[in-house]
């Protein structure tokens, strides 16, 4: 089993990726953290908190983090996610986040799991890039860094060059990828391969109270977003590679972002030398088997 932590900006697509997580016999979820990106801090903090609970694990440890990225502010997500973040009202938390901010949670964790620790990063990468500030022996206490993000070989979705976590927190976004941890990079070119359709709401229609949510999530998503045919299930392809390394094909790159300039936010791979594995191509039915056998659980 990996150890893994989620660091999550909850968000729709984070949502579906949480429970794929908590379902998957591969993966010892040893705790969830929370950043800006999606919506602020508190309110992705308070949907992961109310994710959890929806899900029946009210026992997982969630740690908020950052409520700005290293410069400037987040842009929010609400015209995407919907106001809140996730289309949904989920019922007021019954626990709190812990008291230790989010870096210093994670660390506590590599300390514990020390080499074994995989991180899965769905979100602006500040409180990542915080630990890495805080620990100079990051590098040889986490594992694996899976990050959401980037657009290597295709437009971004903020600007044209720009994809919305990278965006959001660019330095956070180099400092990941110079830290010398693996990093799995797995941005729009593989995200945009992997499409819900309004055809696929019924299958979550299930009698189950957690898919049953999720299924509620997307069919407001798709309510809000008339003009959409397809939603791009991009924490959840990130989720599928942790699980499942084999779903996707990466090439070793060295990553630039740009930080300056219109480019903001965009990454650039730049040679061969680096040790971040940028993914080029996506299995696209074994993603789908690995999803739906997820997120569908036991119903
Ligand atoms: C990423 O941005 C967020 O809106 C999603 O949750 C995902 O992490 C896709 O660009
Ligand atoms: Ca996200």
């Amino acid at each position: 089993m990996k150890r893994t932590l989620i660091d999550t900006d909850p968000g729709t697509d984070d949502a579906l990726a949480l429970l794929m997580a908590l379902r998957s016999p591969e993966l010892a979820v040893e705790g969830v953290t929370t950043v800006g990106g999606n919506a602020p801090v508190r309110q992705t903090t308070r949907n992961a908190i109310g994710l959890l609970e929806a899900f029946g694990c009210r026992d997982l440890p969630v740690a908020g983090g950052a409520a700005r990225p290293l410069r400037g502010r987040y842009r929010y997500a609400y015209d995407f996610h919907g106001r809140g973040g996730l289309t949904v009202r989920l019922p007021r938390p019954v626990m709190g986040p812990r008291r230790l901010p989010a870096h210093l949670f994670l660390l506590s964790k590599a300390y514990a799991f020390a080499g074994e620790l995989v991180v899965v990063c769905l979100g602006p990468l500040t409180n990542i890039a915080r630990a890495i500030r805080a620990e100079p022996r990051f590098r040889q206490m986490v594992k694996e860094l899976v990050v959401m993000g980037g657009a290597v070989q295709t437009p971004g979705n903020v600007t044209p060059y720009a994809e919305f976590n990278t965006y959001n927190d660019p330095e956070a976004a180099q400092a990941v990828m110079d830290c010398g941890v693996p990093v799995t990079l797995v941005g729009l070119d593989v995200c945009r391969q992997v499409l819900l359709t309004r055809a696929d709401l019924p299958r979550l229609e299930v009698n189950d109270g957690a898919t049953h949510l999720l299924g509620d999530m997307m069919a407001n998503w798709f309510r809000l977003h008339p003009e959409k045919a397809a939603y791009d299930l991009c924490d959840p392809l990130a989720m599928a590679a942790t699980i499942e390394p084999g779903v996707l094909v990466t090439e070793t790159r060295h990553v630039r972002v740009v930080t300056e300039g219109s480019e903001r936010g965009r990454t650039v791979a730049v040679d061969g030398r680096g040790h971040v594995r940028v993914a080029t191509t996506v299995d696209v039915e074994r993603f789908f088997s690995l999803f739906w056998a997820r997120t569908l659980g036991g119903a």
